[in-house]
């Protein structure tokens, strides 16, 4: 069994990527065999679809797959023969980060097909989605980022399957709030999440990869 944990923030080592390494800890707990591996975004360069139509071409020789030859080309060939997939971004101005967009350009695109019979035969993995941000629960329903995350899933939910998620509020987003610019914050308080809540979250990483790995048993 082959897992992927997607590193969509180019810190290797604050939030997103400790939720995504707990995450697969959980597959690795039901699956102690597994290979676990993740994959950072931001350690090698690469773009997002060129629009070229390869992976469209009528008896091409890239037809359903990707063309660009590049650094991420190998590993998407590996991606999409995983057995599971846990994706993981910050928010980035209500989106996820652009690294994470170009991937999956390059990972949807090749199998999304703009026919009414024709179907590209492909690995339906189990997915789930970690999201980590500055806002608090309350202000993401406000501002309106579950409604604009669901669209974005939606495309994911039509060529794979439907991605469990779970959003991280509230991060603590530096090393030492009184080097920058940060008033907004209640540095104190940021602390305290940090300290009592950011457990709790990584648990439920921990629990979402468990559930996928399960998911994936399933799949056969
Ligand atoms: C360029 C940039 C834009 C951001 N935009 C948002 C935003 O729109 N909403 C939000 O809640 N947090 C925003 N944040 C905060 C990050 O989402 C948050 O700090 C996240 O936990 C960082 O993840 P990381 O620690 O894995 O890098 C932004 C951060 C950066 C650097």
């Amino acid at each position: 069994m082959k897992f992927f944990a997607i590193n969509g923030s180019p810190r290797r080592n604050c939030n997103t990527a400790q939720l995504l390494d707990k995450s697969l800890e959980g597959v690795k707990s039901v699956f102690p065999e597994a290979t676990a591996e993740r994959i950072d975004l931001y350690d090698f360069p690469f773009h997002g679809c060129r629009s070229c139509f390869a992976c469209k071409r009528i008896n091409g020789k890239h037809y359903g797959k990707c063309a660009q030859k590049d650094n991420l080309q190998p590993i998407l060939d590996e991606i999409v023969q995983a057995d599971g997939v846990i994706l993981g971004s910050p928010i980035y101005f209500s989106d996820v980060t652009g690294n994470m967009r170009c991937f999956l350009e390059r990972f949807m695109f090749p199998f999304a097909v703009y026919s009414k019979t024709e179907v590209v035969n492909h690995k339906k993995m189990p997915l789930a989605y970690i999201y980590a941000m500055n806002a608090s629960e309350e202000s993401s329903y406000q501002i309106g980022y579950h409604d604009l995350h669901d669209h974005f899933e939606m495309g994911l939910s039509m060529i794979f399957t439907k991605p469990e998620h779970l959003y991280v509020y509230e991060t603590y987003q530096f090393k030492n709030y009184s080097k920058y610019v940060s008033d907004v914050f209640d540095e104190k308080e940021r602390k305290q999440i940090r300290k009592t809540r950011f457990p709790k979250d990584l648990e439920s990483a921990f629990e979402l990869g468990k559930k996928i790995a399960i998911q994936a048993k399933q799949h056969g």
